[in-house]
């Protein structure tokens, strides 16, 4: 065997072991959760869509579309939001966190809302911890509808569940949401 062919078999070795050795400390990584439970909390999203301070801007839209009054939400168009999550319905409630992310018009011919969006509580229990919802919202179903909860942080680790949505009130300069959750976490 030539000198270079013997270098190139070595590497090749060692190579081999390195991969062994993260796959097999890899399965021997773990994680254990604590016991199970299930959380109901409620809060209010209050969003101001426009005004000196929105909680709520445009980042994008389709060129070529028209918006206005009428036609607020044109498919394609893109929303980067930060709004804060009261704990009663009026305006002067404590606030109790915020939810930020994403919100994108995804329907073509009905309206429809894609909604991605950590929604991060800064007082209480929940103090650090945040819920993830990345979900359809249909937000023209304003009595009742019900977005996914895919996970979160702090005590949400692994967190799943659902949210309970009801549009309280909706005009161009304030948008007030109640949230009801329900979700599964571990101690
Ligand atoms: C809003 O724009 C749409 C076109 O996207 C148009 O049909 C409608 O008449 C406009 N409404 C107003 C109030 O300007
Ligand atoms: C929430 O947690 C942060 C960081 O630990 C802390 O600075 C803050 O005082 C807490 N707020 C409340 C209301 O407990
Ligand atoms: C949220 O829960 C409250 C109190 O349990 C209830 O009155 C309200 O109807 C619920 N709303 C939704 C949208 O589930």
């Amino acid at each position: 065997m030539s000198n270079e062919r013997m270098n190139n078999v070595i590497i090749l070795h060692l190579l081999l072991l390195f991969v062994l050795t993260i796959v097999s400390q890899a399965s021997h990584a773990h994680y254990s959760l604590g016991k199970e439970k299930v959380t109901h909390f409620h809060f209010f999203f209050r969003e101001r869509p426009s005004g000196d301070h929105p909680t709520t801007v445009l980042v994008a839209k389709p060129k070529d579309t028209i918006m206005n009054a009428s036609n607020p939400l044109p498919f394609g168009a893109v929303y980067v939001l930060d709004v804060p999550l009261t704990e009663g319905l009026d305006p002067n409630s404590k606030v109790v966190g915020q939810a930020q992310g994403l919100a994108v018009s995804v329907g073509q011919d009905k309206l429809m809302v894609a909604f991605m969006v950590d929604c991060g509580f800064t007082s209480g229990e929940f103090n650090g911890s945040s819920i993830s919802a990345f979900s359809r919202n249909p937000i023209l179903e304003t009595n009742h509808r019900e977005i996914a909860i895919v996970g979160g942080r702090g005590k949400f680790r692994m967190a799943r569940g659902f949210a309970e949505l009801h549009t309280v009130t909706a005009t161009a300069n304030v948008v007030v949401v109640e949230y009801n959750v329900t979700i599964f976490h571990y101690e």
